[in-house]
């Protein structure tokens, strides 16, 4: 070997491991960029005030990314923190109830939003006239909401989870052709009284607290998958208020749902074509329970109701901690001002 092939050699061996470590250095300023980006290079600062029921749950760690994988996002929960949180969030209930009270007496911090946030349809979150001019946003399964928290959503399959169902299958194992869980029996409601002119047609098997028959939480969708059809039926007929009764109950139970809640245009926009069977489409009750029967009865027609199934699955929200990163999510999107002068009127949805 000439000697200059040597020198070269022992200088490009010489600034290798340089290279190596500013190949490594750029790698970790990439690594440390993702995980504070979200809003520029800071967190958002989420100040839940209260608990939701007063269960809490642990804000240890970087909740929103290690579980959800949203960045940029600080979920808090001391009152210590009000000065500093871009959001303050207000659970309904226990505000209504008298549990939390707004910090009024506190100077509010340029910019901060203060959130309403519920999961109850209208009927069930009490009187919000109290609330006249107080909030910025606010966070409800509302798709008009500012931050929209569902039930439950579609998310399509990935590649490798598709396997084509044989539809015509869906109808073993199936005993009973309509099923309904209820606790709450109220004859005044409205789902009240199409379960009794329904079941004055074709039989429907009853669950739950009023009939004496409870089902424990894990025997609640093995008992649905027993059925051609669930009736999810929404006990608060509202805009947008689509409950678990069918994300989970029906969806993940496997049974068809027979829908009865906000409006058809409602349902189309979240959940799959031919996914389920609204009251709203037929002429009577009657015309209901024929037609459930003889679709019952046509293999190829009832596992036409499971086609979607193929491409999609259910995800189901029930962890506060998701719902509270959501508001992360949106962020950026917000108004840069806005105030609910009359939330009554929005959740009441009279356009004002
Ligand atoms: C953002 O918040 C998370 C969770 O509290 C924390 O781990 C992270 O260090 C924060 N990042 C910045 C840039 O403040
Ligand atoms: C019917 O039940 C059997 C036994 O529990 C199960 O293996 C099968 O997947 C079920 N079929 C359908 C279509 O749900
Ligand atoms: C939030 O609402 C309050 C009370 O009406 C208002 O003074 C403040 O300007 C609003 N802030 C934003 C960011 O909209």
């Amino acid at each position: 070997m000439k000697r200059h092939h040597l020198l070269l050699l022992l200088s490009f061996l010489c600034v290798l491991p340089l290279c190596l470590l500013n190949v490594w250095l750029r790698g970790f300023e990439a690594r440390t960029a993702v995980h504070s980006s979200g809003n520029g290079d800071s967190n958002v600062t989420v100040l839940l005030w209260h608990w939701p029921f007063g269960v809490s749950l642990s804000l240890e760690g970087d909740v929103c990314w290690d579980f959800y994988r949203v960045p940029g996002c600080r979920l808090v929960n001391q009152h210590s923190m009000f000065p500093s949180a871009d959001v303050v969030v207000f659970h309904n209930r226990e505000l209504i109830q008298g549990i939390q009270k707004l910090p009024l007496d506190l100077p509010r911090p340029q910019g901060q939003r203060w959130a309403w946030m519920s999961l109850e349809a209208p009927a069930n979150n009490g009187n919000l006239k109290l609330f006249a001019n107080i909030f910025n946003m606010t966070i409800t399964y509302r798709r008009d909401a500012d931050v929209t928290i569902p039930y439950g959503k579609l998310q399509p399959k990935d590649a490798q989870e598709v396997v084509e169902l044989v539809v015509e299958d869906a109808h073993l194992n199936k005993s009973s052709l309509v099923c309904w869980v209820v606790s709450n029996y109220r004859s005044k409601h409205k789902r009240s009284q199409v379960f009794k002119e329904l079941s004055a047609i074709v039989p429907v098997k009853v669950y739950g607290r009023w009939t004496e028959t409870p089902l424990l939480s894990n025997a609640l969708l093995p008992s649905i998958s027993s059925c051609y059809f669930y009736l999810a039926f929404e006990n608060s007929m509202a805009k947008d208020y689509i409950s678990e009764k069918l994300w989970r109950n029906a969806y993940q139970g496997g049974a068809v749902p027979v829908v009865m809640g906000p409006p058809l245009a409602d349902y189309k926009a979240v959940a799959p074509p031919h996914s389920y069977i609204h009251v709203d489409d037929f002429a009577s009750v009657k015309d209901l329970g024929t037609y459930l029967q003889q679709v019952a009865e046509d293999k190829k027609r009832y596992g036409a109701y499971f086609t979607w199934r193929n491409r999609w699955k259910v995800k189901l929200y029930t962890d506060w901690r998701e719902r509270l990163c959501q508001i992360c999510t949106r962020y950026s999107t917000l108004p840069q001002h806005k105030v609910y002068t009359d939330l009554q009127a929005w959740i009441d949805n009279i356009n004002t």
